[in-house]
């Protein structure tokens, strides 16, 4: 044995530090799926996958014009550390943004992130305890998921349908996990353009939702990336619009300009927003200077709103186009219509595990995130997550068409294996027992 492994026994020849890490970081296991995603992104295959804005709808001269502007103007600002609250002209932007959702904020409650990935991730720290219980909409965003697990959290899912939450399954839940003596912390929602369910809470459940948080002392996150996105009709004002001192909201320029920025934010309650600040400075002093005096300077001088109508109708043409191939190809199952967003969510007939059949589908060139990945608990081998964002229409139609080979494949392989599968002697495929279209 090398002095390295004598010293630290309870490694491997792998990681000799493997016992080192702390219990925290036992929540961290990559995903069983990455090393198939790798495959996925060969040209070849449509990705369905993904959730990457189409940031070739931007006009690429006015983003580098803003720029070269803040480089011409601010250059030495731009290149230096900042505030831990992040620029205050930007957090008085973030308010116009916020606006359109019917929230109204002071700029000093907002704290800038570093994409709302990390206010996630600042949150987490502020808040979980080992053994803490977070409450999370099931299926739910799988990264948060990831944030709370590493922090020793238990994600309770409660379930939705199509018109999001269920408001009497989370009195249920709440009172189950009372009774069993743990500690609720906060609900962690995704109210609009569910990621990755597709679906939006009613207006009367956000009023609902509100009351049994405020009646039950929980804190409720509002989790907020895509609510600009919508199609036709606005969706319902945010959650923070209707309650300021229960709700922490979350909101980002990741999917309204680009990701690649890592700008995001939080409003949250003055006393909470203190405690972001904090975490925020011990984390990473302050939030990219460069890219915070960018975005400022595109919303000064770009027609930002325009934009945003721009990658409305991107998104909705290609949600169009991935309903009607599902309906020409796959008629027999079910999906979520999503007014807004990235993402449907598919439900697969009850025999088929998508987990399973994701090997088969890289293979035939079409990939997909399995449903599994969006529970802490292992459900959602009955779905999957297709994400109409970032592959053009016709990758699209291609893309559902070689799914539906697949799913048709798995099913004639069970028929003629285990006689589960599809149905003979006449009858169609739509004799199988469907789900409703829900998530639950
Ligand atoms: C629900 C949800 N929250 C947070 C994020 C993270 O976004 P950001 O790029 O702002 O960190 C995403 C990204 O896909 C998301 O879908």
């Amino acid at each position: 044995m090398s002095e390295l492994g004598s010293r630290h026994s309870s490694g491997n020849n792998l990681d000799p530090w493997y016992g080192s890490y702390a219990a925290r970081t036992a929540g961290l296991a990559a995903s069983e799926v990455r090393a198939l995603f790798a495959v996925a992104s060969r040209p070849e295959v449509v990705s369905l996958a993904g959730g990457m804005p189409f940031v070739s709808a931007l006009p690429e001269d006015l983003v580098t014009d803003a720029m070269n502007r803040v480089m011409r103007e601010q250059g030495p600002t731009a290149l230096q550390y900042g505030s831990g609250q992040g620029v205050e002209k930007l957090r008085e932007q973030t308010l116009e943004v916020m606006a359109l959702e019917g929230i109204q904020g002071s700029a000093s409650d907002v704290v800038i992130t570093t994409g709302s990935q990390h206010a996630l991730e600042l949150f987490s720290k502020l808040f979980i305890d080992p053994g803490d219980v977070v409450i999370a909409e099931g299926p739910s965003y799988v990264t948060a998921m990831v944030i709370f697990k590493s922090y020793q959290a238990e994600v309770d899912h409660v379930p939705m349908d199509e018109n999001g939450l269920i408001p009497e399954a989370l009195r249920e839940h709440i009172a189950s996990i009372k009774a069993a003596g743990k500690t609720i912390k906060f609900l962690y929602t995704i109210p609009t353009f569910h990621n990755p369910a597709g679906v939006t809470l009613s207006e009367a459940r956000r009023t609902e939702i509100l009351e049994i948080a405020r009646d039950n002392d929980i804190l409720v996150l509002e989790d907020n990336p895509y609510g600009l996105l919508y199609f036709d009709q606005k969706p319902p004002a945010a959650l923070r619009s209707l309650e300021s001192d229960g709700v922490v909201y979350l909101g980002t320029f990741s999917k309204t300009l680009a990701p690649g920025f890592r700008v995001g934010w939080a409003l949250a309650p003055h006393a909470i927003r203190e405690k972001l600040i904090l975490a925020n400075e011990a984390a990473i002093l302050c939030p990219s200077s460069f890219s915070q005096l960018v975005i400022s300077q595109y919303l000064d001088q770009a027609d930002w709103k325009g934009q945003i109508n721009t990658f409305r109708g991107v998104y909705q043409e290609r949600k169009e186009t991935m309903l009607s191939a599902l309906g020409e190809y796959l008629p027999d199952l079910t999906w979520t219509n999503p007014t807004g967003g990235f993402y449907v969510w598919l439900t697969l007939p009850e025999q088929l595990d998508s987990k399973a059949m994701l090997p088969r589908a890289v293979k035939e060139l079409v990939a997909y995130t399995p449903g599994t990945a969006f529970y802490a608990d292992g459900d959602g081998r009955q779905n999957i997550r297709l994400s109409f964002c970032y592959p053009t229409p016709e990758s699209i139609r291609v893309g559902i068409r070689r799914l539906a080979t697949v799913i048709n494949g798995e099913l004639d392989l069970l028929d003629t294996f285990a006689g589960t599968g599809r149905l003979t002697g006449g009858k169609s495929r739509g004799t199988f027992a469907a789900p409703p279209p829900n998530m639950s």
